[in-house]
């Protein structure tokens, strides 16, 4: 197979980035330019751009001062006093965790990693080569913006390309940093507990870097590829999983073995456009395709808009140097759709649901970088959804380092203050329509809830309780006004076994007789989702404690239930529910 049946639509190739061309030069202005003051900065010459004020005339701040922007701890807690308060909900209260940032990690001490949901070490070495140096990097300049396409909408010439650029890094020497492998295991080794961290293994998901660290390790990959084709407009595809088109295994990769794309090692019924169910956990979703669709856009409405009006909701709850993982958390998009996808995608008839369904051998899956491709369009959009979606301005975050092999085979340390805007590293992505902005929930339930908070139990009664079954309960709000600039969270404390794929979806006003396959509905809150990784080796029990948070402002008042001091909740577990026990149900009040 070759040709997509999809409509092809081309990607524009290079977008002009000159001082004299004006946005009405490019071919689609509204569609590129989502945020006007953005435009008018495009406008402007890179280097001027980047040669900017600490703080631009948008009153966004150029990374290149936050990076160079010195830690230390008095300047951090004078200079971004006002912040400490905001993001103490989620990062423990310590407040000398502060300016601490996490290092690059020590490569010398690479050591096994363990794969995930298993006490079993990888067969094999994941940590990458090192002769013990390597030097900061710097992002080469550029003159036109590289377009990611949409996977579903490649075009022959473009799919020749990249199959030559795989087949080129699967035929490099085997202990060739670029090579396939080789790429693969950095996934392995920033995941399954190679790197060490303040004496405990070292995990880049469930935290804040999510974002970040995938968008670094793309850019490298896609230089990589462009240097084996030597085409500098090369450019990774996405997974356009967020618009119905997307909504398949896409076929550029579900080819057969002669293909660079191909991997043996996924799911054989997730294949030749069966649909995908973006909050999948393990058992078919066995609603039509029409409602897959209406539960795909009702997910990402939920993830994008809803449940994500703060940064740390979206990007994760900190990680500093002090790996601190139990204070640590996933942002809204990691765990769904992320999250369900790789264990969509992985196959079940393997021990550990490789490739895709495990992260020490996720990236071994050629569609794992077009799956990430997504994800960090996903970071890209929803700085463009307004309110206080912002990337985080915690010194924290800005600061963490990892280290990368260029396409030069140079080991090179980032920072994540500099890969917080795509376009200053070259790539924006091909415009596709996004349908789960106008997607909101609708209300479906007729008629009067059977069940009131009076007929139902409190969550102090209730819980702590396991979830083998659906289970429902109230709890009382800590208050009923939320004023402005402020979010209302319903918190889950929950204690899970983390080796375990779980997942649970959310309802309010609703009972045990919920209707589980519709999450169209304006009762449906979100879900938890849980990808078995590895936790501190220092640990004997496989036990997380971690504490679930769903932003249920927009929620309650599109259920007109902001002014009762009670909520219905109900908690529908679709796998993994006798590993998990809710401790505690409570709301709270957090700044965004
Ligand atoms: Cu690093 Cu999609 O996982």
């Amino acid at each position: 197979m070759a040709t997509s049946t999809h409509p092809i639509i081309s990607c524009t190739k290079n977008i002009s980035f000159s001082t004299k061309s004006s946005p009405l030069n490019f071919s689609r202005p509204s569609q590129i330019f989502l945020n006007p003051s953005r435009a008018a900065e495009r406008r402007g010459d890179v280097k001027i751009r980047c040669a900017a004020s600490p703080e631009g005339a948008d009153g966004r701040q150029n990374p290149d001062s936050l990076s160079s922007a010195k830690l230390d701890r008095r300047n951090v807690l004078l200079g971004l006093g006002g912040l400490y308060g905001a993001y103490n909900f989620a990062g423990g209260s310590n407040p000398f965790a502060l300016a601490d940032p996490i290092p690059a990690p020590d490569i010398s001490k690479c050591g096994t990693a363990i794969i995930s949901n298993s006490t079993d070490e990888v067969p094999y070495s994941c940590c990458p080569p090192f002769d013990g140096t390597f030097v900061d990097y710097k992002i080469p300049t550029f003159s036109t913006l590289n377009c990611r396409p949409a996977a579903h909408a490649v075009d022959d010439d473009y799919l020749n390309k990249y199959k030559t650029a795989i087949q080129k890094m699967k035929e490099l020497p085997a202990d060739d940093p670029r090579n396939f492998y080789q790429q693969a295991n950095v996934h392995c080794a920033y995941c399954n507990g190679a790197y060490q961290l303040n004496d405990k293994s070292y995990q880049i998901h469930f935290t804040w870097l999510f974002f970040p660290f995938h968008r670094w390790y793309l850019y490298f990959y896609e230089r990589i590829l462009q240097s084996l084709i030597d085409d500098p407009t090369f450019t990774l595809p996405y997974w356009n999983w967020d618009n119905p088109q997307g909504m398949i295994l896409p076929e550029i990769f579900d080819d057969d073995e002669s293909s660079p794309l191909y991997d043996q090692y996924r799911n054989q019924d997730h294949r030749n456009g069966y649909v995908l169910d973006l909050a999948y956990a393990g058992e078919e979703n066995t609603a039509n395709d029409f409602q897959k669709v209406k539960n795909n856009l009702a997910v990402m409405y939920r993830q994008m808009l809803t449940n994500a009006p703060c940064p740390l909701l979206f990007f994760g709850k900190p990680l500093r140097a002090d790996n601190d993982s139990e204070n640590s958390g996933m942002g809204t998009i990691e765990n769904v759709p992320h999250n369900s996808i790789h264990r969509w995608v992985g196959d079940p008839r393997t021990a550990h649901n490789e490739d895709m369904g495990n992260f020490y051998s996720a990236a071994k899956d050629p569609v794992f970088y077009c799956h990430h491709s997504n994800v960090d369009r996903m970071w890209t959009l929803w700085k463009t959804l307004g309110g206080n979606r912002t990337d985080i301005p915690d010194t924290d975050w800005l600061q963490t380092e990892f280290l990368f092999y260029d396409e030069t085979k140079t080991l090179v340390k980032v920072k994540v203050a500099d890969c917080v805007d795509n376009e200053r590293l070259g790539y924006t992505f091909q415009d596709m329509p996004t349908p789960w902005k106008n997607f909101k929930p609708t209300r479906k339930r007729k008629g009067k809830l059977k069940r009131t908070a009076k007929s139902v139990s409190a969550s102090t009664t209730v819980l702590p309780a396991t979830l083998d079954k659906i289970t429902t309960f109230y709890v009382t709000r800590s208050s009923t006004s939320t004023p402005a600039g402020k979010e209302e969270l319903l918190d889950l404390d929950l204690e899970y076994d983390d080796t375990q794929f779980i997942r649970f979806d959310v309802f309010l006003n609703e009972d045990e007789e919920v209707n589980t396959k519709e999450l169209d509905r304006i009762e449906y809150a979100g879900s938890f989702s849980n990808l078995p990784h590895v936790h501190d080796d220092t640990s004997t029990s496989k036990v997380t404690t971690s504490t679930f948070s769903l932003a249920i402002s927009e929620l309650l008042q599109d259920l007109g239930l902001q002014g009762d001091d009670k909520i219905l909740v109900t908690l529908v577990p679709k796998a993994g529910g006798s590993c998990v026990t809710v401790k505690k149900a409570y709301t709270d009040t957090i700044d965004c």
